[in-house]
């Protein structure tokens, strides 16, 4: 079915493409009568066996939907219907943004992968945490990531403040905390990545997310643009400040072996899909090995089918995302990767 459409959509801008397809399955799922179980009975995953407890939650299966997807959490109770195991809202700075002009998200087909400038557009986190809240209440059993991040006019100085406001807003709502300076679309964000600014943010949610009676999982989110002497400062960091993880990768600022002509492959942005698999999944093997398996990882970049989930799980990952595999092969990929991991 998926292959149908997909020609079709393909031919409008993928920004407005998304907006109209979520907002469609948003409706279909609350407002159509049997929508919800229509969904459900073509989509969702119901074989047993892939259940896995991560840093203490309980996954129903392993396959997440990455950041970036739904940056306000909106769409996460129809986005769960299709058979995710996890849905990673954001990322959520707290003040709302526009992010950057458009168009700012390209789709390179040839290398079945895209390029986006997005520049962390939201609402800001007090609709996120209104609308999960809302969410929690009827459905607590969803396992919901919160994506932090600092706003563009926020100087990286002051950086720390704008993560505490994102983690003391969504704590009671999200199951899990990803502290993102990855992106390549903020200017300056992954100077961020550095010992003493990542020392500092992770030191200072640790020391607020131990103050509660409960604490929630904290995990960093990474670059696949790292050289092995970062990685290996990323091990010492996730030792010394105690965080739950990492998940590798997000989008790359490389454009090394692309099929894709140089005008498009050129445009500004973090490039994500089939291009960006194998180092997201080196980076997976590097930290697990180096680190002796210390911590979780989730990995993600261009899983486009069972083949490539099992790969990021051989290499290290407990969990995986999906982001641009979802747009080019269809909802079908999530039960495509569960069958194949039950086997
Ligand atoms: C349009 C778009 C927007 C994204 N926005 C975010 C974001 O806000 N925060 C984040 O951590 N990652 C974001 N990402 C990165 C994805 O979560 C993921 O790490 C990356 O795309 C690699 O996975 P993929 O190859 O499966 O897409 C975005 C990716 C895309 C394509």
């Amino acid at each position: 079915m998926y292959r149908i459409i997909k020609p079709i959509f393909f031919k409008f801008d993928p920004e407005n493409v998304h907006y109209f397809v979520v907002k469609r399955l948003k409706w279909f799922n609350d407002k159509f009568p049997l929508g919800k179980t229509i969904i459900r009975s073509s989509f969702d995953v119901h074989i047993k066996g892939l259940e896995k407890e991560v840093f203490g939650i309980k996954f129903r299966n392993p396959v997440g939907l990455a950041a970036g997807f739904d940056k306000n959490g909106e769409y996460v109770e129809a986005l769960n219907n299709l058979g995710f195991g996890f849905i990673e809202v954001g990322t959520v700075t707290p003040m709302p943004q526009p992010g950057n002009d458009k168009p700012r998200m390209f789709r390179l087909p040839n290398d079945e992968a895209l390029i986006n400038r997005m520049g962390f557009n939201n609402k800001g986190v007090d609709v996120m945490a209104e609308r999960l809240r809302i969410l929690k209440d009827n459905h607590p059993d969803i396992i919901v990531g919160g994506n932090i991040g600092k706003n563009k006019a926020t100087p990286n100085e002051d950086a720390v403040s704008d993560y505490i406001k994102c983690f003391d807003r969504l704590f009671d709502v999200v199951d899990y905390f990803v502290v993102n300076v990855s992106s390549p679309n903020t200017p300056g964000l992954r100077e961020l990545q550095e010992k003493e600014p990542l020392k500092k943010i992770l030191n200072t949610l640790q020391l607020r997310n131990h103050k509660n009676d409960i604490s929630r999982p904290i995990l960093l989110k990474i670059a696949p643009d790292l050289t092995d002497v970062q990685l290996d400062d990323i091990i010492e960091i996730v030792a010394e400040t105690k965080i739950s993880g990492i998940i590798a990768t997000n989008t790359t600022i490389s454009r090394e072996n692309l099929a894709t002509e140089k005008i498009l492959a050129d445009e500004m942005g973090g490039l994500s899909g089939k291009p960006v698999k194998d180092r997201s999944t080196e980076v997976i093997k590097y930290l697990s090995e180096k680190s002796n398996k210390a911590f979780p990882i989730i990995g993600v970049g261009g899983i486009h089918s069972a083949q490539d989930a099992k790969e990021k799980l051989d290499a290290g990952a407990c969990l995986v995302q999906l982001y641009t595999g979802f747009i080019y092969e269809g909802p079908g990929l999530i039960k495509e990767i569960c069958k194949a991991l039950v086997k």
